[in-house]
């Protein structure tokens, strides 16, 4: 078949819907509040460029912020890899609730555990 690109599969409004499902489970979860800023606007906004040029959509977040360069700019949080699950579980329940499924969930997914765990910065405290 033609090649597909996974942003043009997910398209715009899906995506964004995705973003805003993310980040209202992220502003719930214990863990992950914490180092978040309490008006997750500006947050979910820089995501939604991201994820479209990290799916193969146009470079909007490089035009706006310059390269990703994604590990240095997490450097100023913990990231433990405790809060690594975290994210992926709030990514996980918002993909439920925006109704992604099939290969295209999978392999989105798979990618984000690896960049997830990619951004981890810090070992979980012992306690
Ligand atoms: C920004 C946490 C994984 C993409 C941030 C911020 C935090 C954070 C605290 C700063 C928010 C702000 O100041 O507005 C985490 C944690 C992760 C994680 C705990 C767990 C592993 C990821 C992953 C991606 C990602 C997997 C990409 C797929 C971004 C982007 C930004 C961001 C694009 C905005 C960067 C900018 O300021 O331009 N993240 N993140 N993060 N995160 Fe993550």
């Amino acid at each position: 078949g033609k090649p597909i690109i996974p942003y043009e599969e997910i398209g715009a409004e899906r995506l964004s819907q995705l973003v805003d499902a993310f980040y209202a489970r992220v502003a719930q979860h214990p863990k992950l509040q914490p180092i978040f800023p309490d008006d997750l606007t500006e947050t979910a906004r820089k995501q939604k460029q991201f994820l479209t040029q990290y799916l193969g959509g146009p470079n909007i977040y490089s035009e706006e912020h310059g390269h990703p360069r994604l590990r240095a700019r997490h450097h100023p949080f913990p990231i433990t890899p405790d809060r690594a699950q975290a994210w992926l579980e709030c990514m996980s329940e918002a993909m439920d609730e925006v109704e992604l499924s099939g290969k295209f969930r999978e392999t989105f997914y798979n990618r984000l555990v690896l960049t997830a765990h990619h951004m981890v910065n810090e070992q979980d405290s012992e306690e």
